[in-house]
């Protein structure tokens, strides 16, 4: 299974558009399965957990006050080369350098509110994975 999974939130600034459907849409039509799904919405206190490792960034606080600003979207995607292959479908994070036809080209509004989270590594997408969903909610 190594590879073959990610993690993404659908970010509050994309929600707020009413983008979910076509988000989703996206995804699966890059061929990506859903595993697991779940709508809610983070306290700061789990987005400060979720983003800890960028919190001696100059965007930290700013990024957890988003995160936790409204309601998001979470969800296991499953393809081989997972992680990879969905970084090429999100883009760039910022949109202004984000490729033609990725989620963040089209949905994303600025580097802070980019409309999706992609995993960075096998390793990452497990942990955060596992920071929202339990082994019943995965299909
Ligand atoms: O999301 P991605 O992996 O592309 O970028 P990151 O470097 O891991 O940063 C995480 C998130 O912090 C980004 O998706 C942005 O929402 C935010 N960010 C920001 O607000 N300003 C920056 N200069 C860099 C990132
Ligand atoms: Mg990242």
């Amino acid at each position: 299974m190594l590879g073959n999974r990610t993690f993404t939130m659908i970010k509050p600034d994309a929600v707020a558009k009413n983008n979910i459907g076509n988000i989703l849409a996206m995804i699966n039509n890059a061929g990506f399965k859903i595993i697991a799904l779940k709508y809610t919405q983070l306290s700061r206190e789990q987005a400060g957990t979720f983003y800890e490792v960028h919190k001696e960034r100059p965007f930290y606080t700013e990024l957890v006050e988003f995160m936790s600003s409204g309601p998001i979207v979470a969800a296991i995607l499953e393809k081989n080369n997972a992680v990879a292959d969905f970084r090429t479908l999100i883009g760039a994070t910022d949109p202004a350098e984000a490729a033609e036809n990725t989620i963040r080209k089209k949905y994303a509004e600025s580097k802070g509110k980019n409309a999706v989270h992609g995993s960075d590594s096998d390793e990452n997408a497990q942990i955060e994975g596992s920071f929202f969903f339990s082994g019943l909610e995965r299909f």
